[in-house]
């Protein structure tokens, strides 16, 4: 089976200042964009509170996909789906109703993801797999981007694509992802990826995107 390809870069190293500047120079070249949404609590780093969040979601010329990294994500998870995000990523270290969540997610018209960490487990959430639309595997410890990508993951993204079959889930990869390390996490079976400093400390993150594709596109042909 060919596997279609995404790229989401994330905008957490861009501009934050020239949002829409930084924005407008990937959105043709995009598949989603990336906000990576952080509260200080789930993890050691605050981004956007729901209503600059909010801002960006509406403002934003191509679908986003939001990756929750807070503590009360039940209660927030659906609210980001009715601001009209595409895709919802919640993380299963956060929630406390994950079926529910995931549900809501989608009841909201949005597209369930479920995300874990570096040191979680896969395994206990294949049973999960009828109400999520792509799994997330962390390849560096969330809260901030330019870490090192976790070659050792890449046991957990083949596990994680052997039990996703032939079934439409996503496989999304975050963190590390640059031209250094994407063939390596498309070869393991992971299909949409996040890129963050890759693309925008880029001369031309256009480009970067470009290229990230075409390096994934080599493996899956
Ligand atoms: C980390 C975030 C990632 C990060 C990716 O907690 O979830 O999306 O911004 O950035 P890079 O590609 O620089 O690792
Ligand atoms: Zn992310």
């Amino acid at each position: 089976m060919k596997r279609e390809i995404r790229i989401t870069p994330s905008i957490l190293n861009a501009d934050l200042n020239n949002l829409d500047t930084e924005i407008a120079k990937i959105a043709n070249v995009s598949d989603l964009i990336h906000l990576d949404v952080m509260d200080n609590l789930f993890v050691p780093n605050f981004t956007f509170d729901f209503e600059s969040a909010t801002s960006i979601i509406k403002n934003c010329p191509i679908d986003v996909d939001a990756h929750l990294m807070v503590a009360e994500v039940d209660s927030i998870a659906p609210m980001y789906a009715q601001a009209g995000c595409a895709s919802v990523t919640i993380h299963a270290e956060a929630t406390k109703e994950i079926a529910n969540t995931l549900r809501s997610i989608r009841n909201e018209g949005a597209r369930a993801g479920l995300a874990i960490k570096p040191n979680t487990a896969i395994e206990e959430y294949e049973q999960f797999s009828d109400l999520v639309d792509m799994f997330l595997i962390m390849t560096v410890e969330p809260g901030f981007g330019g870490q090192k990508f976790m070659a050792n993951m890449m046991d957990k993204v083949r596990t994680t694509r052997s039990f996703i079959g032939d079934r439409p889930i996503w496989l999304q990869v975050d963190g590390g992802i640059s031209l250094e390390t994407i063939e390596m996490a498309m070869e393991a079976g992971a299909d949409t990826f996040v890129a963050g400093s890759a693309v925008f400390k880029a001369q031309d993150p256009a480009a970067m995107v470009t290229s990230l594709r075409q390096l994934a596109m080599g493996v899956a042909n």
